[in-house]
């Protein structure tokens, strides 16, 4: 396929090296200069060209910038009617880009992570994306939304990833302090952890493994009980994205 990406940087570029070796032509805009010619060395496929031309060259256009240059970059670019536009950006709802992108209509927004590099990443995806599927869809699950609530909603999960690390290394410190070994104390923590996480989960195995972790007055039961409050400092912690992700108000607590 003919495809473009306005914006080379970390996304976009994990974004291209998880296409790479499948055949597209993959035309790149020449911001950042580095990566984009990094990116041109190494896959075959991959050319540098000026935005104007990544967009009336490619079949699909995927918009790797970050938000607040979208209102400088995109008006007057030569979108198209049945072109199809994939948005990876955070904080451009649909309306924005429908206006931004005109008179393209086919406008999706995904949410991929750094690893898509290599697969496995999940994409959730609203609306549907037939283009997203063909493109991704055999290497990463793709997870389509039945709104854009929810494909925002996915945007605040994403953030766990980082609070869960910072509680990964914690306990790495404290591991490498008894045992003065803390990159082993390193290894320890994420292969154990790696071998919780089901391959793919679709219902049910989370809580199956926390299940085998519950016996009482275990050690698992009694860290989880001792840290239970940081249960509700993450669901604070989302409900705090719901003005910024677009979703509604937390329902009024019954009297
Ligand atoms: N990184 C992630 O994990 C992640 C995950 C999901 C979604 N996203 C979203 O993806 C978008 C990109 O994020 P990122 O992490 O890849 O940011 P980034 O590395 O800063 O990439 C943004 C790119 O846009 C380029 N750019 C700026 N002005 C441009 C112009 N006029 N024409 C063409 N390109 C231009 C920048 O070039 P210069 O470097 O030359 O300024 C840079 O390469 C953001 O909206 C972000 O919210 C990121």
């Amino acid at each position: 396929m003919r495809l473009g990406f306005l914006g080379t940087g970390v996304i976009a570029a994990a974004m291209i090296r998880g296409l790479a070796g499948q055949g597209h032509r993959i035309l790149v805009s020449p911001r950042n200069a580095r990566i984009a010619a990094e990116l041109a060395a190494e896959i075959p496929g991959v050319i540098i060209a000026p935005n104007e031309r990544v967009v009336a060259d490619s079949e699909v256009v995927f918009l790797c910038l970050l938000a607040r240059d979208a209102d400088e970059v995109l008006p007057g670019l030569p979108f198209r009617a049945g072109q199809s536009v994939i948005s990876v950006m955070v904080d451009a709802p649909l309306g924005r880009l429908r206006a931004l992108c005109a008179p393209a209509t086919d406008i999706v927004i995904t949410i991929p992570l750094p690893p898509i590099a290599d697969g496995g990443c999940p994409l959730p995806v609203f609306p549907a994306s037939p283009a997203l599927e063909a493109l991704y869809g055999a290497r990463n699950p793709i997870l389509p939304q039945p709104s854009e609530a929810a494909l925002s909603a996915h945007l605040g999960v994403s953030s766990l990833c980082s609070p869960i690390l910072d509680q990964l290394l914690a306990a790495v410190d404290w591991l490498g302090a008894w045992t003065g070994d803390p990159a082993a104390a390193e290894t320890y923590v994420a292969a154990m952890i790696r071998a919780y996480l089901p391959e793919c989960a679709r219902g049910g195995e989370l809580a199956a493994a926390l299940d085998s972790l519950a016996t009482e007055g275990g050690l698992n039961a009694t860290l989880r009980a001792a840290m239970a409050p940081a249960k509700d400092s993450l669901r604070h912690g989302l409900d705090g994205f719901r003005g910024r992700l677009g979703l509604p108000p937390a329902k009024a607590e019954p009297a």
